[in-house]
């Protein structure tokens, strides 16, 4: 095979994601992740986040590889087949990608070849490659996780992305985990919510769309997160029980009626006929239901990663490596540094 062999490290949240990828190919994507130890503070803590990405960094790399039972030498003679190094520069947590940034630095320079920092939301429209063959240009992305909500035009991976919209305040799987708290439904709170809509009536309550038909293509959820609050809070007063999956239900309803809409109005307004749908939440039951409906209704093809993929991974960076190889992009400097919010 022509395509060079790309090894894919990413450490901008809270998963140690290393893949290996050869053109579209996925060949293996390994994930821990410290999920759990955030659980109990209800949301990402950086310094724990760092610390555990260097534990599992070595691990990792080390599955990614050839599987847990490999001697070092072993691990050793299977890293000189890899041909390129790509890393997450940003954006996420300093100290996050501070662990990878480095540790792809080290692989760089101890294989001698290059090192490629590329851009975390730009990894999550790639790695719908890896599944559905190459991405058809231009196409629009919406990526829904817990740190960004951002509706992409991609041109080209490597070389023509424009951020169209994003959110003015919290990330859309930030509103979930905040409403998840505010309902007693634990830490992360997008599959609880999305679990316990299903049994709730949509007629029953109504909540705000944030920034709904205001011509632009961002968004807001913090408006929304406040009326949730109310409602819990204006029940308790009253000595009303809220009903979890009626609030939940009209939460999810408000989140994915604005995000499948602008996503849509993005495609038609800018002629282009794919979406790609990514990040942690498009794990959404709902999400993935209406976009469907949307999309065959304005002659849009929906392309979804299955879920693993949509949550963060080593395998997505190491395919946007590829491609930005592959467009004979310069190397990036082993001084190299991480940029908490770096554009697209
Ligand atoms: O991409 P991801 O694993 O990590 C980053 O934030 O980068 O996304 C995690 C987010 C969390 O906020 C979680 O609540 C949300 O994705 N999520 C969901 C669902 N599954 C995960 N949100 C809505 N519905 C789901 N089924
Ligand atoms: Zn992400």
């Amino acid at each position: 095979d022509e395509h060079p062999l790309v090894l894919g490290i990413e450490t901008s949240c809270d998963e140690t994601g290393v893949g290996l990828v050869r053109g579209c190919g996925l060949l293996s994507d390994e994930v821990a992740s410290s999920v759990d130890e955030h659980a109990r503070f209800g949301g990402v803590v950086p310094e724990v986040a760092s610390r555990a990405h260097l534990e599992a960094m070595t691990p990792t790399v080390r599955r990614a590889v050839g599987g847990p039972d490999l001697i070092p030498d072993d691990v050793a003679k299977r890293l000189r087949d890899v041909d390129a190094i790509a890393v997450t520069a940003g954006p996420g947590l300093a100290g996050a990608l501070l662990v990878g940034i480095s540790a792809a630095k080290a692989y760089a320079l101890a294989l001698d070849v290059p090192l490629y920092g590329v851009n975390h939301l730009v990894g999550h429209v790639a790695v719908d490659q890896l599944e559905h063959g190459p991405l058809p240009k231009p196409c629009v992305a919406l990526l829904v996780s817990g740190g960004h909500t951002s509706l992409l035009y991609v041109g080209d991976l490597a070389t023509d992305v424009r951020l169209l919209g994003d959110t003015v305040d919290d990330a859309a799987g930030e509103a979930y985990d905040k409403v998840a708290r505010l309902l007693g439904l634990g830490y992360p709170g997008g599959p609880p919510i999305d679990r316990a809509a299903r049994e709730g009536d949509p007629t029953a309550i109504h909540f705000p769309r944030g920034k709904w038909g205001d011509g632009s293509l961002d968004f807001s959820f913090s408006g929304l997160k406040t009326a949730v609050a109310r409602w819990v809070e204006d029940g308790q007063r009253d000595g009303r029980a809220p009903s979890v999956p009626d609030i939940a239900v009209a939460f999810q309803e408000s989140v994915v009626d604005v995000l499948t809409r602008k996503a849509v109005d993005a495609c038609v307004s800018h002629g282009v006929g794919h979406l790609v749908i990514s990040g942690g939440v498009a794990a959404n039951s709902r999400l993935r239901e209406l976009a469907g409906q949307r999309c065959e209704a304005a002659g849009v093809e929906l392309r979804v990663p299955s879920p693993r993929l949509c949550t963060d991974n080593g395998a997505m960076i190491a395919a946007l490596g590829a491609e930005v190889a592959a467009a004979g992009l310069p190397p990036s400097p082993l001084d190299l540094a991480a940029d908490t919010s770096l554009p697209v």
